[in-house]
């Protein structure tokens, strides 16, 4: 089917389903940007299994790598390699650079400048799905004193939130040390591994925020309930997390595309270090929530389009943005997961160039989806 023709695809996705419960549940609410009625969400993609990853040999095959396309992993190292404190040892890879090992903390992204400005842009297009919101569980503004936000990247959030509740402390915890210095006053930033034994005061945050933590954490149920005894009786806590697979609504997507593999490649990643992908396939942010306790557990499900194909102007506002951070470094996503797997580095550079080039074409209608859930201390 040519989906520039028939345009059916490009007025389906995205979809917003709200619930208290699952989405799978039948009491969902839709609303926003798809007309009533709901679509029933669709079933998450089927668990990647080695049989149906493309052998990395492929992408030499399917690729003539274009010499623009690499630059990137020869790019020089950013000035604070060079600094010699000992959290800032980072590991490179391809001479970018990672978090070094330290304790329990294991991270796959890059922490590097081009991978800070891809998260920050990002956080724009995330900033953009919510309607121009930080959050949505329903805090009371004027009373809130206290708020943590755990794996808080480059603070970006932290920052927009403490700018937006100059009467709010931010704390912005992170295993590297990659914030902005320029912050506003009310906004601090803590090296913390969030998967140690938290040393925060028991019930001291009103909100507790975590955002785009998947494969970082080996185990989300001790995290939250962690977060639970950090957290103050009556306060929030609320976590935004992707689906890594990338997927589409009128089939040009296929599991033979380098968009289609992504997710798997994670997947199967993530099963190999023992830090989950596929959290949101598998609702655990929800069901570690109500093992720790939290109540009144909501969820907002969204499809987020990647590319400027979208029909509607907010979403296709959206689907820009968050190409625009896709392809500021997928390289800084992938390169950690793809010396996991053994891949060569020509192997590598021939599979970034085939996902460039689909991210790029206005044919391929590519989406993915994240979900929002948010859940309240009790009394
Ligand atoms: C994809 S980034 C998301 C950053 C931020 N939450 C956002 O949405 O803009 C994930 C962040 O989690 C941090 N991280 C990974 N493992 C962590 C851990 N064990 N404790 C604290 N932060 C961690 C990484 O260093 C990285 O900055």
């Amino acid at each position: 089917m040519d989906p520039e023709k028939s345009g059916e695809s490009k007025d389906k996705a995205p979809e917003e389903v709200t619930s208290a419960k699952p989405t799978e549940s039948a009491a969902t609410e839709t609303e926003g940007t798809t007309p009533a009625p709901a679509p029933a969400p669709a079933p998450a993609p089927a668990p990647a299994t080695a049989e149906t990853i493309l052998p990395a040999e492929h992408w030499e095959a399917a690729s003539t790598a274009d010499p623009d396309d690499d630059s990137a992993l020869d790019e020089p190292l950013p000035s604070t390699a060079s600094i010699t404190s000992s959290i800032i040892q980072y590991r490179t890879i391809n001479g970018r650079t990672y978090h070094s090992e330290r304790g329990n903390a294991s991270y796959w992204g890059a922490n590097d400048e081009q991978q800070m400005e891809s998260m920050d842009i990002a956080h724009h297009a995330f900033t953009l799905v919510l309607e121009g919101k930080l959050n949505l569980a329903p805090l009371d503004y004027g009373k809130i004193e206290k708020v943590l936000d755990v794996g808080t990247g480059t603070g970006i959030w932290a920052i927009d939130f403490a700018d937006e509740h100059p009467q709010t402390v931010v704390i912005g915890t992170d295993i590297s040390p990659i914030q902005s210095t320029w912050v506003p006053p009310n906004v601090r930033f803590e090296i913390e591994d969030c998967t140690e034994p938290w040393t925060f005061e028991p019930a001291s945050f009103d909100y507790i925020h975590m955002r785009f933590l998947v494969g970082s954490i080996d185990d989300w149920t001790t995290l939250m309930g962690r977060a639970y005894q950090a957290c103050k009786p009556g306060g929030w806590i609320e976590s935004m997390e992707p689906s890594v697979h990338i997927e589409s609504d009128d089939g040009t997507v296929s599991d033979k595309m380098a968009l289609g593999q992504w997710g798997k490649l994670f997947a199967e990643g993530g099963r190999k270090f023992g830090r989950s992908f596929e959290v949101h396939e598998k609702g655990t942010v929800r069901e570690a929530l109500e093992a720790a306790g939290f109540v009144d557990v909501q969820e907002k499900n969204f499809k987020t389009p990647i590319g400027g194909w979208a029909r509607d102007p907010r979403l296709k506002e959206i689907g820009q943005y968050t190409q625009l951070g896709f392809l500021k470094d997928p390289e800084g996503y992938l390169l950690f997961l793809a010396h996991a797997l053994s891949w060569s580095r020509e192997q590598t550079l021939a599979f970034l160039a085939c996902l460039r080039r689909e991210l790029k074409s206005p044919k391929i209608h590519a989406l993915y989806r994240q979900r929002v859930v948010w859940a309240r201390k009790p009394e």
